[in-house]
């Protein structure tokens, strides 16, 4: 497996790949998750090419960036054990070498949820998956669902400007307790994650109710996980649910929406934010 940090030097070894090339964009502090992803990858492709590089311009000015967990060492290990070609990691100069000028917008979805919790957020994320998209020019590339709306955000961003790549969603991968895997949970004392375990219960009461009681009023559903979330101590941002595609509200949750609907959750405990879903319903 080779690595590269500069764009150039990943055109040539990009070019001299023949047949299709799949593509996983991380920010490193690999996991499980991760690994996974690789795995989509390759079934996807004839190569698979990652990145690790931890986005600065998707992190808010009191978030996390400085003491994000950086891994390079077992990332490496990891991605070469599970069969990538190469990896892409590359600094803030080689990203960012000069002022912004362009920004990648997708209005309808990034001003509700993550992005009203977090301002400027996707601006970020889509700034850097765009720029990563045109330096590595993949057939396809993998997302986990983990991250739902992201993952909306990005199919809708290839879409609208017809970039001629693929966008996967994978399943979350979750711990035996049903906690999703996060490169956040390393954050995490076993206080904190009895409590952030709060999310998944959310969730499995909210499929609960939809699947095996019937329950059609979104209203209904919502205060459940909210009450759930409340009695983890979780610091609430958002208990909804929505329409799979355009993560809009809906009055009900009808058996005509064959995708089912998803059901996303977000909060803190202390000073670690966490999020998760579950799609719900689908037949
Ligand atoms: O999901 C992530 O890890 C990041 O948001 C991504 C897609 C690698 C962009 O920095």
């Amino acid at each position: 497996m080779w690595t590269t940090t500069t764009i150039d030097d990943l055109r040539t070894r990009r070019r001299a790949l023949t047949g299709t090339v799949a593509f996983v964009p991380t920010m490193g502090a690999l996991h499980a998750g991760h690994v996974s992803l690789i795995h989509a990858a390759k079934q996807l492709a004839d190569h698979v090419l990652v990145s690790v590089y931890v986005n600065p311009t998707q992190f808010g000015p009191s978030e996390d960036l400085t003491k994000y967990p950086r891994t390079l060492k077992e990332d490496m290990e990891l991605c070469e054990a599970a069969g990538a070609a190469g990896v892409f990691r590359p600094g803030d100069q080689v990203m960012y070498p000069q002022q912004i000028a362009c920004e990648v917008n997708v209005p309808q979805l990034v001003t509700m949820l993550e992005g009203e919790h977090r301002p400027g957020h996707f601006a970020g994320v889509c700034r850097v998956v765009a720029k990563l998209f045109n330096m590595v020019q993949p057939d396809v590339a993998c997302f986990g669902r983990k991250d739902f709306q992201q993952l909306k955000v990005i199919e809708a961003m290839t879409r609208d400007l017809a970039m001629p790549i693929r966008i996967v969603g994978c399943p979350t991968l979750r711990d035996p307790d049903g906690m999703a895997m996060s490169s956040r949970n390393r954050y995490l004392t076993p206080d904190t994650r009895k409590r952030g375990l709060g999310l998944f219960k959310a969730l499995s009461e909210a499929r609960a109710m939809v699947e095996e009681q019937g329950e059609t009023d979104p209203a209904a559903v919502e205060g459940v996980m909210h009450t759930v979330l409340a009695s983890h101590k979780v610091a609430i941002d958002y208990t909804v649910i929505r329409h799979p595609q355009t993560l809009a509200a809906i009055d009900c949750i009808e058996p005509a929406l064959t995708g089912g609907v998803v059901a996303l959750v977000a909060g803190r405990v202390d000073d670690v934010r966490l999020i998760d879903n579950m799609i719900l319903a689908e037949r």
